[in-house]
């Protein structure tokens, strides 16, 4: 296992020859995979039209290396263990051997339901093994996984579906979340109405609920799997092949579906969990994330399959049947590293200690966190109470576009510091430029984050337009790939994200458009028009907080009530008025709901007679951010709006007192 680094002076040397070498460094970490033929050269860049390419003319299937080349030594080591949402349901597990047959099983029902390598496909999975399965059965016949998370609406998968053609679509009949149970088929038959690509859909039973299954287009899962055969050559892939979509948030209403290449994303993944993990082979890794999300593609499957790991999935929620549920799930699975985000551990946190002093944790060696800034209260909580002081934690930034981690401390190999996700991988090559793109020299500053060389995980395009990946990534500044965040590079050269700056939200973690939001909002009959934007939220990092204009009438009617509290949950009396305000804000969340997902409900709305608006039109956001979190001490120049009076009143509809 020599791709593993394992000491400071290694990694600093290690560091220097991926930036002196890139190729060659590269090539000998591809080096190690199963390929059918291999590649003739190791890369093409530029950033201007984008075009990255990795390992050209190499030719491989994914699936081998997560799983056939793993066969002869550890086919009986568990693959996956599932913990299901119900405590008192028994563990699943698969050993290499058994995820190998079900891979290669569905992957002739996939084949025999008519994909053929390209096609795409879409999943709308509970996290039960049959995602994984069908991630790895899409990927060992070529067709390209689209995985939309079963938390979003009809609309949205609809809209995925329809953004790549999806022929086939992957679901089942329900999912358990904590004490709900969620018909996900009958979400889907909603979606399935307006996406005239699907030709069938194949349902796995989960829950067993009544269900309609549509003859000639619907077929049972485990009815399909008996006729397959559990023999399946993987098809052979191009470096360059699309492996996946995944759809994320940007600044403009429609999410862009991130596309991902065959062999740059299997030697990232590979790399970057074997390093910053430090994996072992008798790892029991737990990444509590959902495979809808970037985070369970590259560190529940790919990554630790390609390291031949044991990974756990994990169905359910971190706070059923209480909060003590990830900590009872490590001591029973011995889990060894454990990996999630901080807006878990803050609610955990919140729940209390004593949900976590009845158990032991000592079987974990490494934590990590994910997907949002962590404070420092929780990085020292979880460090503590979690990590026993003897774990290192690691705060690894990465995005949906990068595939796998760029910055981050190495376990025990590079120093931790707490909120600072520290030092960028080998292979990564970091930049803090200024508003004008030009890049920052030194320590001690601060900028926006950028790359000015590719690793071999970078986003390859935005799936059917191309022009949508330079412009969001590639536009803002000359030959370097823009992250979207700022960034701090302090006297030591350690690297601390400070959020976005953009109009990207991230609430809970999950990553959301101010604009998706707002035409959400706008489609409620009496809205005229709307902004959100995110502000501090104690457990959730960034809460939502919708700024909404009312048509006249409505309120001229009393249909709505523009004075009424605005805090979700705030108590409804008995007066009309507060009815019908209460009545009109749960409409608008429901509306965010069933177009986006529950995950977007504004946390708190505010009736407004104007917004901030530049003489152009451009709504100023830097405003009502401010507002928003409450503080107006510096509001800066507001005398070149187009009506500086509306700042007044939006200040005391917010109930800040305008004697500052
Ligand atoms: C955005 C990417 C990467 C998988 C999960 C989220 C923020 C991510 C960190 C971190 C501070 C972080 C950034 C980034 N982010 N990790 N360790 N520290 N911020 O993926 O939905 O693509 O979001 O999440 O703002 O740009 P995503």
């Amino acid at each position: 296992m020599q791709h593993k680094i394992t000491s400071f002076d290694q990694y600093q040397k290690t560091y220097q020859y991926s930036v002196n070498e890139p190729e060659q460094f590269w090539n000998e970490i591809a080096d190690s995979f199963v390929w059918k033929q291999k590649w003739n050269k190791t890369l093409e860049w530029n950033f201007k039209t984008p075009d990255v390419k990795w390992f050209l003319n190499g030719k491989l299937n994914i699936t081998e290396n997560c799983l056939d080349r793993h066969l002869e030594k550890n086919g009986n080591k568990p693959a996956i263990i599932w913990e299901s949402n119900d405590v008192n349901e028994a563990n699943r597990t698969l050993t290499y051997n058994e995820l190998h047959a079900e891979v290669c099983r569905l992957s002739n029902v996939l084949q025999n339901n008519g994909v053929v390598k390209g096609d795409r496909i879409c999943l709308y999975m509970p996290m039960i093994p049959e995602l994984a399965i069908a991630v790895l059965a899409c990927a060992r016949i070529g067709a390209i996984h689209s995985v939309v998370f079963a938390g979003f609406s009809s609309k949205s998968i609809a809209d995925r579906i329809n953004d790549a053609s999806c022929k086939l679509l992957l679901t089942a009949d329900g999912l358990y979340r904590g004490n709900k149970t969620i018909n996900l088929k009958e979400i889907c038959d909603e979606a399935l109405a307006s996406t005239p690509s699907i030709e069938k859909v194949i349902v796995y039973q989960r829950t067993h609920q009544k269900i309609d299954m549509q003859i000639g287009r619907d077929v049972w899962w485990h009815s399909e799997m008996q006729k397959a055969a559990t023999h399946f050559d993987a098809v052979e892939m191009d470096s360059e092949d699309p492996l996946f979509i995944l759809y994320t948030s940007g600044s403009t209403g429609k999410p862009k579906g991130v596309v991902h290449t065959q062999a740059g994303y299997m030697v990232y993944t590979y790399y970057t969990f074997l390093n910053v993990f430090q994996y072992e082979e008798d790892d029991i890794f737990w990444c509590t994330a959902d495979i809808g999300w970037i985070t369970g593609h590259s560190y529940i499957v790919y990554g630790p399959l390609l390291n031949g790991a044991t990974t756990v999935m994990f169905e359910g929620i971190p706070t059923y049947p209480d909060a003590g549920r990830f900590w009872a799930t490590i001591d029973k699975l011995k889990v060894t590293k454990f990996y999630t985000a901080p807006t878990a551990i803050r609610s955990l946190m919140a729940n209390g200690i004593e949900f976590v002093t009845p158990y032991k944790l000592d079987t974990l060696r490494v934590i990590g966190s994910v997907g949002e800034p962590i404070n420092e209260e929780a990085w020292h909580w979880y460090h503590h109470h979690i990590g026993k002081e003897k774990c290192p934690l690691v705060d690894t930034w990465w995005q949906t576009e990068t595939a796998g981690i760029l910055i981050s401390p190495l376990a025990f190999i590079t120093p931790t510091k707490p909120t600072y996700a520290t030092l960028p991988l080998p292979g990564v090559q970091p930049v803090l430029v200024d508003a004008q793109g030009s890049i920052l020299q030194g320590n001690d500053i601060e900028g926006f984050l950028c790359m000015q060389f590719p690793w071999p995980g970078i986003i390859r395009t935005t799936y059917g337009d191309h022009e949508r990946c330079r412009q969001a990534y590639f536009a803002s500044f000359d030959n370097l790939y823009f992250t979207g965040d700022g960034c701090r590079r302090d006297a030591d050269g350690y690297y601390r994200i400070i959020g976005r700056v953009d109009d990207v939200m991230n609430v809970s973690g999950h990553r959301l458009g101010t604009a998706e939001v707002e035409n959400a909002i706008n489609e409620h009959p009496n809205v005229i028009e709307s902004a959100v934007v995110a502000y501090p939220h104690d457990i959730k990092g960034q809460g939502i907080y919708a700024f909404v204009i009312v048509d006249k009438q409505s309120i001229d009617q009393g249909v709505v009530d523009t004075d009424a509290p605005f805090e979700e949950g705030a108590g409804i009396d008995n007066s009309l008025q507060l009815l019908n305000r209460a009545a009109f804000e749960n409409e608008i969340r429901n509306i965010v709901s069933k177009i986006i997902s529950p995950i977007a409900k504004p946390d708190k709305i505010q009736i407004v007679s104007g917004l901030p608006k530049t003489r152009s039109g451009k709504i100023m956001r830097r405003i009502l951010r401010k507002i928003a979190e409450g503080d107006i001490s510096n509001l800066g120049d507001t005398t070149t709006l187009l009506d500086p009076n509306v700042v007044e009143e939006i200040k005391q509809g917010a109930g800040i007192s305008t004697k500052n």
